[in-house]
């Protein structure tokens, strides 16, 4: 159920507009042609409250929170500035656009999708069909990097990453930005996807530093790297029929098919240490459960000198890392 509203009446029902009631002194004595009835024009308050009561009907989670990205977006605003604005009526403008919005909502489609963009680790990442929509999750691998880059004395020399399955290129180009002589490779299947991390790259300011190219990771077989990431397909094939219909038809399937027990693509990974410079890391993002097996598969090759387990702000494990040992180290 909703909360209740401070500015609904005590029996539910929403008040009727503020700002559009006009009740004339008195009636005129001939009325030739009847103005067309215009719908009163509702405070934004009034606005985010039938907008949530509509998505709870359709089932979408934490109606009242959405409803209000939902109203920002319609108007072009702020988050704040639902808060500042809620006694105002709604812009005219914006009226349209709240009923086209909160319909394209009930058809499941993710409002990242409505407006194409997605804030990543403090950014805003261009989405395309062919990209993933990047989850706040995947922040901790990128937070994880970053701890193991000062940790490691990487940041203060130009440090080289490969990013595999680039998707937007959110993992990549946020490294890159926040490592200025660091430089990068970003490789997906996807055509388009690469595309669209090129496109992101460059509005980012990090184009000159970040090749992109559009490879299939289980046959990349070039160059080494001081940093290997990746945020591979994890979802064993059998569960995505149960998965939203936000994810399930809005995410491109290669983007979230990981094989029959999801853990297909850290098989292929486990081969990239092969491709890291000594005392280079590899690290991966994972699915909920899946740490102890692909610890496992990253470790089952050789001697592996140092290890990580982080969890994001859930408290799920999401990050796998491991350093092998180089040659030199091995006893
Ligand atoms: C889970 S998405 C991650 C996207 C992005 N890195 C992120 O975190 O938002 C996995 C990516 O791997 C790509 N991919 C799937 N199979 C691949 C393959 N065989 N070779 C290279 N990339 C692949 C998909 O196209 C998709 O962009």
């Amino acid at each position: 159920m909703l909360p209740p509203d401070p500015d609904d009446r005590e029996d539910g029902a929403l008040q009727p507009s503020r700002t559009n009631s006009v009740v004339p002194a008195e009636a005129p004595a001939a009325v030739p042609i009847a103005a067309p009835e215009r719908a009163p024009i509702p405070t934004v308050a009034e606005a985010v409250r039938a907008a949530a009561l509509r998505l709870e009907a359709g089932g979408i989670a934490d109606p009242m929170a959405e409803a209000r990205r939902i109203l920002a977006v319609a108007a072009g605003w702020r988050p704040i500035d639902i808060v500042t604005n809620s006694r105002a009526g709604l812009p005219e403008a914006a009226v349209e656009r709240l009923e086209c919005v909160v319909a394209e909502r009930l058809r499941r489609v993710p409002l990242t999708r409505i407006v194409g963009i997605r804030e990543f680790y403090g950014r805003t990442f261009a989405l395309s069909p062919d990209t993933l929509d990047p989850r706040p999750e995947t922040e901790t691998l990128v937070e994880t990097v970053l701890d193991i880059v000062r940790r490691s004395g990487f940041d203060g020399r130009s440090c080289r990453i490969l990013d595999v399955g680039t998707g937007s290129g959110c993992i990549l180009i946020s490294l890159l930005a926040e490592m200025p002589a660091a430089t990068g490779t970003g490789i997906d299947i996807s055509d388009g996807a690469i595309a669209a991390a090129q496109e992101n790259a460059a509005r980012l300011g990090v184009a000159p530093r970040a090749g992109f190219e559009a490879a299939d990771m289980r046959h990349f077989d070039r160059g080494s790297f001081d940093l290997i990431v990746s945020n591979p397909p994890y979802i064993p094939t059998g569960d995505i029929a149960g998965l939203d219909p936000e994810v399930r038809c809005h995410d491109p399937i290669a983007a979230l098919d990981g094989g029959a027990d999801g853990l297909d693509f850290y098989r292929v990974l486990a081969s990239y240490s092969k491709r890291l410079e000594p005392g280079g890391w590899l690290a991966v993002e994972v699915g909920a459960g899946q740490a102890p097996p692909v610890l496992d598969i990253l470790t089952a090759g050789g001697r592996v000198a140092e290890r990580l387990t982080v969890p994001d702000l859930a408290g799920h494990i999401r990050v796998v890392a491991v350093r092998p040992q180089p040659s030199s180290e091995a006893s």
